[in-house]
């Protein structure tokens, strides 16, 4: 069984992330999202609710599970048996972080990652600049799905 894992901070997940999944869980038997924590970020939402956003957008993949884990990637991917690191790669700029993230957990856990082209109508997208847009009132409709729409708002105002 090929076990491919798709980590991020999904803070909150994007129409961009649920692409890269999906197009993941066509080329693995299994794909797990995983919940790590990025220590250069603050975040928005517990990880517990980024859990429960991730789990309603993917439910219609039967083969995506979804997890979370404190610790280093490399770790994750020796204790669960992961064949694959599988990350969007939208333009230029996030190339050089990328790939050093790639190599660091090649040397880490012998683990490959495999960097996947985002989608045209996804490479300005990130997590960030949803809630910078969120933040000001902008409408962020077309970046995130319905329902982390909703939450996006009521995080803003102060819920
Ligand atoms: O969505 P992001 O914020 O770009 O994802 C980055 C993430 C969470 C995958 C990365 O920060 C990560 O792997 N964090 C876990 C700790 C780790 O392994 N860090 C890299 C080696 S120091």
């Amino acid at each position: 069984m090929k076990r491919a894992v798709c980590p991020g901070s999904f803070d909150p997940i994007t129409y961009g992330h649920l692409d890269i999944i999906k197009r993941a869980s066509a080329q693995f038997d299994e794909v797990i999202v995983a919940v790590l924590e990025n220590r250069t970020k603050s975040s928005l939402f517990t990880v517990a609710e980024r859990i429960e956003m991730i789990t309603a957008t993917t439910a219609h993949l039967s083969n995506v599970k979804v997890d979370s884990w404190s610790g280093l990637l490399a770790d994750y991917c020796k204790t669960n048996s992961i064949n694959a690191i599988v990350k969007g790669l939208r333009a230029v700029t996030d190339f050089d972080y990328e790939l050093q993230m790639a190599q660091l957990n090649l040397q880490a856990s012998g683990v490959e990652t495999m960097l996947m082209a985002t989608a045209p109508a996804h490479s300005f997208l990130s997590s960030s600049l949803v809630k910078e847009l969120a933040h000001y009132g902008g409408d962020v409709s077309t970046m995130v799905p319905p329902t982390v729409n909703a939450a996006l708002k009521l995080r803003v105002a102060g819920k």
